[in-house]
């Protein structure tokens, strides 16, 4: 080992899913339950995972072993679908999505043209990613190019691996908050230039959503995304009945929402489309032969009314899905409070979601929804270091309902329900602890 090697040696009791399947039935088999378990990890990297004690061989005397007896160690929490600029207007009063932008959002994302603003809330909002366990997340910023160096500079201050993108907007939203054609295609272009593939930073051609954007414009993100393959899309879709009778009347030759994306050439492996709640069969099709992702956003599509994702759906479809907060039309940073309305909206459908299938979606399915399964998700050797060291019993009523459960899907469930920021003791973040919950 070369002496500048950043070595981090972790022992506890960690949980985490072997490999990506076709079928929720098949997660059981996949689920890995190291109740004594050892992580070593190298410059962001894990090279060793298993039982402590097959691990002993690999530990040297100049090892500093941190000890987590009564946690739970969880691959980090991955985030498909969330706003920064939105970061400060959570719970804005009253309104579904069309009204939404126009009475809160528009006017809070025109404060993001001022640098110095933009990377204050950056920094905020990389501290409550980290605050609440998640590790990874796929952002939109503002039109600015600010708003785009400000969080990928707070990001790289913890080499977090975030993907975030310049929002494309020149039609339907006000003068401060418009580009062009032209200058959004130079603006993102000379931003993939910058970012993608720097450090861990990935770079998402970010078109708002169609309806902002004119056919000049979606034809120029098409010519960037066929330049640069490897970059990912970002967009909303099918979100809200109004939005997609708007989008019906902006684009009448197309056959429906999804068709507008795929006609410019936005559709495919690296794209990820938030919402989706009133997709059409035809669209469930191209979904899956494009092999397009959703962000499933429960506590947005339930705080703008938007309607019930039918999670069950991509199973049956075999389209990717991941899970996303949509800050601010969502009202949680957590993704256990994420997988707490999840529930609650597949419930309401007569549907059911596992706690096995809820830690699936928050963790290696995110990270596939990403197309970074490869890289992210669990703790084979090789993979990034990324972890979340839970506290199951943060309150008296979690430390009461906890010590009732029977096994550890009982545990997770109770976890999923109740669970907040109190929860997350530690985050690990490429090896190295980036937040440490203060004890009070
Ligand atoms: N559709 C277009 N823009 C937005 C946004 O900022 N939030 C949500 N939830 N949906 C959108
Ligand atoms: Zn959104």
């Amino acid at each position: 080992m070369s002496p500048d090697t950043q070595r981090t040696v972790v022992r506890g009791r960690f949980l985490d899913i072997a490999q990506t399947v076709t079928d929720p039935s098949l997660i059981a088999d996949q689920i890995r339950l190291t109740e004594d378990g050892l992580l070593i990890s190298e410059n962001g990297k894990i090279t060793w995972f298993g039982n402590w004690q097959d691990g002993q061989s690999q530990l040297t005397d100049e090892d500093h072993i941190e000890y987590y007896p009564d946690q739970l160690i969880v691959p980090g929490f991955i985030d498909t679908h969330i706003h920064f600029p939105q970061t400060e207007m959570v719970g804005a009063y009253g309104e579904q999505l069309l009204e939404w932008l126009n009475t809160y959002t528009f006017p809070t994302e025109m404060q993001f043209s001022d640098k110095e603003y933009a990377s204050q809330i950056a920094q905020f909002f990389v501290q409550e990613l980290l605050k609440n366990g998640t590790t990874t997340a796929l952002v939109f910023c503002t039109v600015h190019l600010e708003s785009v160096d400000a969080l990928f500079e707070a990001a790289e201050q913890h080499q977090m691996r975030l993907i975030a993108g310049k929002v494309m907007m020149d039609r339907h939203a006000p003068d401060a908050l418009t580009d062009t054609a032209e200058s959004a295609y130079h603006d993102s272009k000379a931003l993939i230039e910058k970012w993608h593939g720097k450090g861990r930073n990935l770079y998402a051609i970010t078109p708002r959503f169609a309806p902002t954007s004119t056919e000049e414009q979606l034809t120029r993100a098409g010519q960037l995304k066929a330049e640069y393959p490897d970059v990912y899309v970002h967009t909303h879709l099918s979100e809200n009945h109004n939005e997609i009778a708007w989008v019906k009347e902006l684009f009448p030759e197309q056959k429906g929402y999804l068709d507008v994306y795929h006609h410019y050439g936005l559709t495919g492996e690296r794209s990820v489309f938030a919402h989706c709640v009133h997709l059409e069969e035809h669209e469930w099709d191209c979904m899956h032969t494009t092999d397009s992702a959703i962000a499933f956003c429960p506590t947005s599509n339930l705080f703008l009314g938007s309607g019930l994702f039918p999670l069950k759906k991509t199973w049956d479809r075999q389209v990717k899905v991941g899970l996303g907060t949509d800050i601010g039309a969502g009202t949680s940073f957590c993704q256990l409070q994420t997988l707490n309305e999840a529930y609650k909206v597949q419930q309401l459908q007569g549907d059911r979601l596992s706690a096995f299938e809820s830690l699936y979606h928050a963790t290696l399915g995110g990270a596939r929804a990403l197309s970074l399964d490869h890289q992210l998700g669990n703790f084979n050797p090789g993979k990034e270091a990324d972890f979340v060291v839970l506290n199951l019993k943060p309150t008296a009523l979690q430390q009461l309902r906890q010590q009732r459960t029977r096994n550890i899907e009982d545990a997770l469930f109770a976890l999923f329900t109740m669970g907040d920021d109190r929860n997350i003791q530690a985050t690990y973040i490429y090896g190295n602890k980036a937040y440490e919950q203060s004890i009070t």
